[in-house]
């Protein structure tokens, strides 16, 4: 069953799918939805509402929504299929973001991003959210937000670390990987 409020939403709550989809595939420097590890999506709205990830939209869609709300919402975004995008990008820049992606740069500090996110960038659990089939700019727009200092909502401050050790070049070369995966 569809949720009422991904089409229509309902008093201070615009409809999810108005900016997210109607199939929650997501656009630009919105994150698809579908797919998404539900108790992943579930931190993410209640981050936002209490403050924690800070972003206007989402502050005040996740403000009007019961906590019985978002547990529903999480719920079923996280059993639609993921779906397939389009990634246009140079085979440079994709190759530098692949040795990113599987090897990490030591001489920079930063870890492989298969070391949590999984091997094909699928996931891990609950915790590390899947970047494989994510919408390119938004994948590049969170590591920005994390290298600027503006997302910092990250368990013990990993990908605060990890971006702020890459150049702007970098994080727009392993999230146009990420997303082609
Ligand atoms: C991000 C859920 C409505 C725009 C997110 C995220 C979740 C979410 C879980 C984080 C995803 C992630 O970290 O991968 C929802 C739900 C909605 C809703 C359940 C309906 C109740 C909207 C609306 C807009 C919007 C109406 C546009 C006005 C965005 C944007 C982001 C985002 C731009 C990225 C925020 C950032 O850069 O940090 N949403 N959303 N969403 N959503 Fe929504
Ligand atoms: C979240 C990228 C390496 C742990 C994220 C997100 C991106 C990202 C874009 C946000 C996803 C979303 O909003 O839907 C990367 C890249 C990496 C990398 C490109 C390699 C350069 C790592 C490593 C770890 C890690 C090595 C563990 C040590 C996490 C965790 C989150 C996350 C825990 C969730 C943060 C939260 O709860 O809001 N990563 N990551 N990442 N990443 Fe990474």
């Amino acid at each position: 069953d569809t949720p009422v409020l991904v089409h229509s939403g309902q008093g201070s709550v615009w409809s999810c799918a108005s900016c997210h989809g109607e199939a929650g595939e997501g656009a630009g420097i919105t994150p698809r939805l579908a797919g998404m590890p539900e108790a992943y999506l579930l931190k993410q709205l209640e981050d936002f509402a209490n403050g924690t990830r800070l972003n206007e939209s989402m502050q005040y869609v996740a403000r009007g929504l019961k906590p019985d709300d978002m547990k529903e919402l999480a719920s079923y975004y996280a059993t639609l299929p993921a779906p397939l995008i389009n990634v246009p990008s140079s085979d440079a820049n994709l190759a530098r973001g692949e040795v990113l992606f599987h090897q990490g740069d030591w001489k920079q500090n930063v870890p492989a991003c298969i070391s949590c996110h999984g091997s094909q960038g699928e996931g891990v659990g609950a915790s590390f959210p899947p970047l494989a089939a994510q919408q390119a700019e938004y994948l590049f727009s969170q590591l920005s937000a994390w290298k600027g200092g503006h997302r910092h909502n990250s368990p013990q401050n990993l990908m605060d670390d990890i971006a702020s050790r890459l150049s702007y070049e970098d994080l727009y070369a392993v999230s146009y990987y990420a997303a082609s995966l």
